[in-house]
């Protein structure tokens, strides 16, 4: 089948879908996340975007979602249209997910302005004069402010700075804290840093605080990937090898310092105009970075250096930013459960829930939390190596030539990132396969992958593609003349082997949770999915296999990068640096390792669910 170009305007990004693909899942590829508050029924009409050229069905009609002038203007609705030919669409701000830290909403759901705790604040001062004598100090605090602090560095700067520059010029503030004196007028950008510190990635985003926009997006790897791929192999690390906590710290922020150079670059700002950062990452994460040794973490009971949040001189963390900057670090709930987690809780709002919602985070590992009258548990398991192609034998990131989307019908159909020849598959083509396989009854449920002679009721083109050799039996995905490096992709019986590891895991999590709050899945008014990763998972294929519970669709809702959004958020407003303390505060944590039934309930979660089980069916629940 051809795939199809579709180019989102302004940002110009480009993918390559099979026809029929909705313009939000082809905007997800793209790594753009719309809003989407009815979960994709068309009912709320927020995932507007126009079709600037090219054809989309099926053809809308006039309703509160978009009126017949829309239409006849392009606007069509991501979440119900799909691309029929080659397209160009252009995506309104006011349609991004991202768009809403301009117009924050407090706890009662009013909108406010940025209120960021950084300030420039211009003064001018008259000079001393016998009737006036008062100290420098106290002339100071009367224009900038009467509480605030003032470090004794820059005690010890204020005479001087004062007669050398006519009385006059701006008091950079920090939470009622001065950090720092400039000359003249407070003319330069008032600017912050939200980073998003993952495992393996880590996403900068560069903030204009007066304004609330985005200046400048970066990402890059964690240099700390040389010293292990996954949280447990470094702090093994660490242990083991004497200096390698400041090695890794050093990584760490060597990376952060390099997005910021580039985000600098691409808006055209200075570093010193950089006045705040927050850091949301995983408890490893954290620590590394804030030079506390995560050991700990690597045993029985898996303490925590802190979970209270942090605020320290960036300059402490090695991080080059204004000389008097600060990083907020997110606080923790527990175990392996950081700031990442906090972060994401804020920016899907769980504290606004009326109904029980689960929010799933799959990154590198996979948090769960599940928010119910104001409380929220929170655990965390090892689900993401899978997804993310990591020990799946022909896996790789969704990177160009990672196939990322199949479905068999009558034959296999799939599609490949980049529009290139195939060299693997992503997390997302596994899920795809094995929930394809299930459907047509070539993978029973314990998960054994059927042998073409077992599998009579399947077209040949189908199950030609079942190769047994001795016990083992593969699905072919992709001949050899047809790949990149000229062997056959196959989906192997290893690989879902893995796949029922992670997605038992998240499911047998979920379960642990709402067994503890005494909830089912009917009672569960969403399930989030944070993370790059959730955006492409196919929901339905998701639920054949078990990974998310068996509520309806529409519930089930993407939300992009929710960590980077939290970070983002408490740089831009006092009252969500606020919420997300109360968040970390009212959440419990949840050891799944420790819990009696976990080990009960991932023997079940390993089998995949019978087929045809209703939604909220609670006797198939979860
Ligand atoms: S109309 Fe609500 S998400 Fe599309």
């Amino acid at each position: 089948m051809k795939e199809l170009r579709i180019t989102f305007e302004p940002s110009g990004r480009a993918v390559y879908v099979l026809p029929g693909t909705k313009l939000l899942e082809a905007a997800g590829r793209a790594g753009i996340t719309l809003d989407t508050p009815c979960g994709g029924r068309g009912t709320c009409g927020k995932c507007r975007v126009r079709v600037r050229r090219g054809s989309t069905g099926p053809a809308p009609l006039p309703g509160r979602a978009l009126s017949a002038e829309d239409i006849a203007a392009g606007y069509r609705l991501a979440c119900q249209s799909a691309a029929d030919s080659e397209c160009v669409v252009e995506i309104p701000e006011e349609s991004l997910f991202e768009h809403r830290p301009q117009v924050l909403m407090t706890d009662s759901g009013h909108s406010t302005e940025p209120d960021p705790l950084v300030a420039r604040k211009t003064f001018q001062l008259q000079p001393p004069d016998q009737d006036d004598a008062a100290s420098d100090l106290d002339r100071l605090l009367g224009a900038v402010g009467p509480d605030i602090r003032v470090p004794v560095s820059l005690l010890r700067e204020i005479p001087r700075f004062l007669r050398a520059n006519n009385w006059g010029g701006t008091a950079v503030l920090s939470d009622h804290t001065l950090v720092g004196l400039e000359p003249g007028k407070a003319a330069h950008e008032l600017l912050a840093v939200a980073f998003d510190l993952g495992t393996t990635t880590i996403v900068g985003t560069l903030l204009d605080l007066r304004s609330g926009r985005e200046r400048a997006v970066a990402s890059c790897l964690n240099a700390q990937i040389p010293f292990g791929d996954d949280v447990i192999s470094r702090i093994m690390r660490i242990r083991e090898r004497a200096g390698s906590l400041s090695e890794l710290q050093q990584a760490a922020a060597g990376s952060m310092n390099r997005l910021i150079d580039e985000m600098i670059l691409t808006a055209g700002s200075r570093r010193s105009d950089i006045l705040e950062i927050s850091v949301a990452g995983n408890s490893t994460m954290q620590q590394i970075l804030c030079g506390c040794d995560p050991s700990p973490l690597g045993e029985v009971p898996f303490v925590q250096a802190f979970t209270s949040p942090q605020e320290i001189p960036a300059s402490e963390l090695g991080i080059s930013v204004h000389p008097g900057a600060r990083a907020f670090i997110f606080p923790q709930i527990g175990g392996f459960v950081g700031g990442d987690t906090v972060a994401g809780m804020l920016a899907a709002a769980l504290d606004c829930c009326d109904e029980p919602v689960l929010f799933i985070d799959i990154g590198t590992n996979g948090e769960i939390v599940l928010a119910h009258q104001g409380r929220f548990l929170a655990a965390s398991t090892a689900a993401g190596p899978a997804f993310e192609g990591a020990r799946i034998r022909q896996g790789m990131r969704a990177a160009a030539g990672a196939i990322e989307k199949v479905m068999i019908d009558g034959d296999v159909v799939f599609n490949v990132i980049g529009n290139v020849k195939p060299g693997g598959l992503c997390g997302t083509a596994l899920i795809d396969t094995a929930a394809e396989l299930l459907r047509v009854g070539a993978l029973d449920p314990t998960g054994r992958i059927l042998r073409a002679d077992e599998t009579p009721h399947l077209p040949d083109a189908v199950r030609r593609r079942l190769v047994t050799d001795g016990d083992e039996t593969r699905f072919v995905l992709v001949p050899a003349k047809a790949s990149a490096a000229g062997d056959a992709i196959c989906l192997w019986q290893h690989d879902i082997r893995e796949l029922q590891l992670a997605s038992g895991a998240i499911r047998a999590g979920a379960r642990i949770l709402m067994k503890q709050a005494g909830v089912t899945p009917c009672d569960l008014g969403a399930v989030l999915l944070a993370g790059a990763f959730g955006n492409f998972i196919r929901r339905n294929h998701a639920q054949r296999i078990g990974m998310l519970p068996p509520v309806p669709c529409h519930r089930i809702r993407f939300i992009g990068n929710a960590a980077s959004l939290g970070a983002k958020l408490v740089l831009l407003s006092r009252a969500q640096r606020v919420r997300a303390l109360g968040l970390a505060r009212a959440s419990a944590h949840v050891d799944l390792s420790r819990d009696t039934q976990f080990q009960t309930e991932f023997a079940e979660a390993m089998l995949f669910p019978e087929p045809g089980a209703a939604p909220c069916d609670s006797q198939a629940a979860g």
